[in-house]
């Protein structure tokens, strides 16, 4: 539910645009092509705006109240993290000179994901006279259409609900619309409870997409009339009816609970996030704030019941179209892991329900054996509509079998990984097997051709570096997955190796695969080349591009962008931070100096990879400046856009940037090791990892590093290279 007025404004796409999403509600349409080719996704997937639940008008005598007319007296708007609350005060003063002070509070429940409530209180200040409350559920949604951005996505033309039911009695007022494609019934319910000394009637009305309720008020002056407005959302492809019973029920438990007792619940679900979760940063107001600000946008967007993600823009905004990307294994999972695991772990789950798709996706794509999981998509099906930087980025695969590999080093769950992580992890290791070969012309080494990496400026390659080191990687793990099946579970290695037809050379393949996987390199520059040909493109000209043709995809066609040398993002250098243990540190600074000046970072996902391995390589202050890109993106709108909704892939960067970026920590051979580094404007810095049933709270000063364990055994841990037992309290240099 966007941070917008109960009131509304104007449609601005800019300012005021309205959104309520629910996380996997979406519509399809048709993907149309100019010239249509074999596995081109036919079908777009599209998050929708669904009912604005919580519109208030508020009528004096005959003037509307807006924040667009009259004049303001004093104003005061707030979202407090601690408490999960969007708070609103003001005075305003009528075009007829009345005035009124407004008090608002807003808030969606964490734990009960289907339920919102208002507390609205207006008080007239200096007259008499009737006031109208209009409490309603608006149905007539509208999208974002018609931008010419390709990252907000096409839209859905023609409408996408239509309204099947709206039904309203005395005190409950529902409206059920239904997807036109997706078939799937959103129901929304809201009850209210005025409460004032002065005298007023009701009523309630039906106004096509619209339902609500009417109050008028014989206002007095000082007098406040107060009410509350409890909205609860389902969505299923169940009927109407079972539907309303479902949501009545929430809204009795909201009734019982009352308002204050929802925000008690609230505050108690958020103290115990950010007891887990808070990066204390001592000396910095302003990146404190958007550290905070950060976390909780991830929070609020992610999807925690395992058959929902998180999208890239969250829940936000209709940036691209609401669907999930590698954007959660490469960046969310990492952030979640080492504060909520179980929220890691709830994304994954959403990945291995779409497992028989990622199966008929890779058939579709020609191949043999494996899975290949969709660049993009909300259902599971891939709906890249641009296959160059769409179904191209193989990638994803490696991205799932590393947060997999990341989630059991740090929780040891083999529960998970019995029951889906291996599945997902052998799957994925056959689609490389299948997708690469041993290349006679590269001395019999394992090649991979026709992909992009993660830099969507470089497209249809051979050999992207990151590529191949992240698919041996992930050959690997599912390799030593299958010989600890093996020799510690062979029934369930059995049962599966079964299920998926796993023949037993397959795993001998992986093996020799990733021994001679083909990483190219250049012996004359000292560099990892990103991949076959990038080298010998003319790199681009930097130096006579004026600052406005930035974002070079909003200016250039893509054929020029990809002849030359220029990368949107990371891509060689996200694989200098998560194999990291693999390469010298003057390798390292090398691949990262080179890349770095052909970096573009028009991608949100590029500042915090290069934050962190600047830190790692001790460019410290390349490192912050990095890190303040990251850290205050969508708070000072850095990239021009956070009005199509927030970059949530670029929010847990910055998590990554503090702790795997200034405190250096790292897992490699299950070691968990920091080296810290404080920057010279801050007084210190803290936060908590969980690890291995550990909980651990790190404070980093100037002069010390303090590790406390907070929950759990001791454990040997990393501190600058050194080894040391973390028995309660270790204080370092
Ligand atoms: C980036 C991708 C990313 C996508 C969604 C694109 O701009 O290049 O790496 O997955 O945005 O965040």
């Amino acid at each position: 539910m966007r941070g917008t007025f109960e009131e509304g404004l104007e449609y601005d796409s800019r300012l005021g645009a309205e959104g309520t999403f629910l996380n996997g509600v979406y519509e399809e349409g048709t993907i149309r092509y100019g010239e249509m080719a074999h596995g081109f996704p036919e079908k777009k997937q599209t998050m929708i705006n669904v009912a604005n639940g919580k519109k208030i008008i508020l009528k004096l005598d005959n003037e509307i109240f807006s924040m667009q007319a009259g004049n303001i007296l004093d104003y005061k708007r707030s979202i407090n993290m601690r408490e999960g609350v969007l708070k609103r005060s003001l005075i305003w003063q009528s075009p007829m000179g009345k005035q009124i002070r407004l008090e608002t509070e807003r808030l969606v429940c964490f734990q009960r994901r289907n339920l919102a409530a208002v507390s609205y209180k207006v008080t007239p200040l200096d007259f008499d006279g009737t006031i109208i409350v209009l409490s309603e559920i608006d149905g007539d949604t509208k999208y974002a259409l018609g931008e010419k951005d390709p990252r907000i996505g096409s839209g859905l033309e023609g409408g996408s609900f239509f309204t099947i039911d709206a039904v309203v009695d005395s005190e409950t007022a529902a409206l059920f619309q239904r997807t036109k494609r997706t078939g799937i019934t959103v129901a929304c319910v809201v009850k209210g409870t005025i409460k004032t000394e002065c005298s007023y009637t009701s009523d309630k009305y039906i106004c096509r997409d619209r339902v609500g309720f009417e109050y008028k008020v014989t206002g007095q002056k000082g007098k406040a009339i107060e009410y509350t407005k409890f909205i609860v959302y389902e969505a299923s492809e169940e009927s109407c009816s079972s539907l309303m019973s479902y949501t009545l029920k929430v809204l009795e438990g909201a009734m019982e609970r009352g308002y204050d007792g929802l925000a008690r619940e609230q505050y108690e679900f958020l103290s115990d996030y950010w007891y887990r979760s808070d990066i204390e940063i001592k000396g910095d107001i302003a990146l404190q704030q958007a550290i905070r600000f950060n976390l909780f946008h991830l929070l609020q967007s992610v999807g925690r019941d395992g058959k929902t993600n998180i999208c890239a823009k969250g829940l936000t905004g209709e940036g691209y179209e609401g669907h999930y990307f590698w954007d959660t294994e490469m960046y969310i999972i990492p952030a979640f892991l080492y504060s909520s695991p179980g929220i890691s772990r709830k994304l994954l789950e959403y990945r291995y329900g779409t497992l028989d798709k990622a199966r008929e996706r890779a058939r579709e794509m020609s191949h043999k054996k494996g899975a290949l999981f969709p660049w993009r998509t909300i259902n599971g099906e891939e709906c890249s509509g641009y296959f160059p930087a769409g179904t191209a980025q193989y990638h994803i695969n490696a991205a799932i079998a590393h947060a997999i590999k990341k989630y059991m080093e740090a929780t040891q769950d083999e529960e998970f990984l019995l029951s889906c992580g291996a599945e997902m992890l052998f799957e994925t290791a056959r689609l490389w097997a299948d997708l690469g070969y041993f290349n006679a012309c590269k001395d019999g080494r394992f090649c991979i051709n026709c992909v992009t990496g993660p830099d969507e400026y470089t497209a249809i390659v051979n050999n992207n570096f990151y590529t191949n080191i992240m698919a041996k990687d992930n050959l690997e793990i599912a390799y030593n997955t299958a010989v600890w099946m093996k020799e510690c579970h062979r029934p369930e290695y059995d049962r599966l190796a079964a299920k998926i037809g796993l023949e037993p050379e397959e795993t001998e393949l992986w093996k020799r695969a990733a021994d001679n996987m083909y990483l190219p390199y250049s012996e004359k520059l000292g560099i990892h080349m990103q991949d076959d040909t990038f080298l010998d493109k003319k790199v681009w000209d930097f130096k006579n591009v004026p600052k406005e043709n930035y974002p070079l995809l909003l200016h250039y066609h893509p054929l020029v962008i990809y002849r030359h040398q220029v990368c949107k993002q990371a891509d060689v250098v996200l694989a200098l931070f998560l194999l990291g243990h693999k390469f010298s540190q003057e390798q390292k600074r090398r691949d990262y100096e080179y890349y770095e000046k052909v970096t573009t970072h028009d991608s949100s996902l590029s500042a915090s990879i290069f934050s962190i391995v600047a830190n790692d390589i001790g460019y410290h202050e390349e490192a912050y400046d990095y890190f303040i890109k990251t850290a205050r993106m969508d708070l000072d709108d850095y990239q021009g856009n956070t009005h199509h909704g927030v970059h949530t892939a670029n929010m847990a960067g910055s998590w990554m940037c503090i702790v795997n970026g200034f405190a250096g920590m790292r897992v490699y051979d299950d070691i968990l090791s920091f080296k810290p580094y404080i920057h010279p404007d801050w007084e210190s810095y803290s936060f908590r990892i969980a690890y291995r049933g550990r909980l651990i709270q790190l404070t980093i000063s100037s002069s010390e590093t303090s590790y406390e364990l907070l929950e759990g055994n001791e454990l040997e841990i990393t501190h600058r290279d050194k080894k040391y037992r973390l028995k309660d309290r270790l204080t370092l240099e």
